[in-house]
């Protein structure tokens, strides 16, 4: 893993990162900063002391207020929002079908539900007002593939800041919806329609698959999670 996988030209003034203290976000922190003259990062969690060019600031998310002030200098006005959506918004699509970002959706959980919520929302603002946004429906980034579904949905944190960059930095998008998997040789999404973004994913999940296989003999075929792009989602409650 580098610290800059994606190299770009383009260099931004201000960056607002959102959930900044997770798993993701604590991965884009120091990538995003190599982007941008100053990261203003937020998160109801902790986030530690702000580092050279950042911005530290706190703010929970149902907070207008607080959320007007997190937006002031960065995006009030402006620009681009690239959205974390997820795989989800059509897990209940066949992992024998391979889809596009531009088929009808089939969320496996509320939590894929809110997701399509999102990205009709981003379709909403850009006809409205032209806001740009571009929706990740981001797979399973994590350092390694766990299982064999991961096999398909890998994105590595190196192919994640490919992926963020290029669509921060991809000169029109309106609103694109595009799936983020790593170069993975079995995957169930074509990002054809997406291909202005300009996202080429450079890793692989191939080279974990032998471990994946040896510690997941077996696969229960009359399990839903076995056949549904979703997995185990689709089945899991609440969610
Ligand atoms: N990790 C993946 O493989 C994956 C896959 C698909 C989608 N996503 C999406 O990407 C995003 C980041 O994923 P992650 O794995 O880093 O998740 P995470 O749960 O590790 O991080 C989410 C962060 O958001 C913060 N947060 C939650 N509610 C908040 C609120 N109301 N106000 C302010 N901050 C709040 C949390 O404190 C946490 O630090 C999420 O939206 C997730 O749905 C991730």
């Amino acid at each position: 893993m580098t610290d800059t996988a994606a190299a770009t030209t383009l260099r931004f003034s201000r960056l607002l990162l959102t959930g900044a203290a997770g798993g993701l976000g604590r991965v884009l922190r120091p990538r995003l900063k190599a982007c941008c003259d100053v990261l203003r990062v937020s998160d109801i969690a902790d986030l530690g002391d702000a580092a050279p060019g950042e911005e530290v600031q706190p703010c929970t998310l149902e907070d207008k207020a607080g959320v007007i002030a997190l937006l002031e200098g960065v995006q009030a006005g402006a620009k681009r929002i690239v959205f974390a959506s997820s795989n989800h918004v059509t897990g209940f699509r066949r992992q024998d079908e391979t889809i596009s970002p531009r088929e009808p959706v089939r969320p496996d959980g509320y939590y894929g539900l809110s997701k399509a919520f999102g990205e009709n929302l981003a379709q909403f603002y850009f006809d409205r007002w032209g806001i740009e946004t571009v929706s990740l429906r981001i797979g399973s980034s994590f350092p390694e593939p766990r299982d064999r579904r991961m096999l398909a949905t890998w994105l590595s944190y190196d192919d994640l800041e490919r992926l963020v960059v290029s669509a921060l930095t991809a000169p029109a998008v309106g609103h694109t919806v595009i799936y983020g998997m790593s170069d993975n040789r079995l995957t169930w999404w074509d990002n054809t329609s997406a291909r202005h973004v300009g996202f080429r994913p450079q890793d692989s999940s191939e080279p974990f698959r032998a471990a994946v296989e040896a510690r997941q003999q077996h696969i229960d075929l009359s399990d839903p999670a076995a056949h549904c792009q979703g997995g185990g989602f689709v089945k899991m409650g609440p969610f």
